[in-house]
């Protein structure tokens, strides 16, 4: 399994950190693994169960986030400089798996996939949580995983947080209908 998620996840060796590195392909790993999908599914099915025929499939969308974090923040330090601090393993990292608890989410009934008793009880920011807890992730990186959608809007992201959070949606809300 390990050889398929670093296939569908180049942007896993992106991480410095060795450590972190293994972490983060750890929890992708496991989620793949108790789930009813396989990493060829999510090249295939759509990002959102809720865009009525969407043609992204859900790693494009995953990977433009985590591509589109990198570029924010590589722009942000050009720009702004010791003004501000990004830890730029922790934003990968962070990226890589908001959205890793969607894995346990999803259900298949009659071949047709759906979100599970489970999912729809603790969105996957939670279950997200959980799973990079169970594979020692870093707070920082909980904290990502956490906050990224609307949960987090009430609270005070940190700066990775804050980027990871607007890559996601700018790669999203345009093909939100209505
Ligand atoms: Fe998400």
């Amino acid at each position: 399994m390990k050889e398929e998620v670093i296939k569908i996840w180049p942007e896993i060796s992106w991480i410095k950190n060795e450590n972190l590195r293994e972490k983060v392909l750890n929890c992708w790993i496991y989620a793949v693994e108790n789930s009813v999908l396989t990493p060829e599914d999510l090249e295939v099915i759509p990002f959102s169960l809720l865009i009525k025929d969407c043609k992204i499939s859900f790693m494009n969308h995953k990977r433009t986030a985590v591509q589109l974090s990198v570029d924010i923040a590589k722009r942000m330090k050009e720009n702004f400089g010791e003004e501000i601090q990004i830890d730029t393993d922790i934003l990968i990292a962070g990226a890589i798996l908001i959205d890793v608890g969607k894995l346990i989410e999803y259900d298949k009934v009659d071949g047709k996939l759906t979100t599970s008793k489970a999912g729809k009880l603790l969105r996957h920011p939670f279950s997200g949580v959980s799973i990079a807890d169970r594979f020692g992730l870093p707070p920082e990186v909980q904290h990502i995983i956490a906050y990224h959608a609307k949960e987090g809007d009430d609270a005070k992201r940190s700066i990775e947080a804050i980027i990871v959070h607007h890559a996601d949606f700018v790669s999203f809300d345009p093909f939100k209908i209505g």
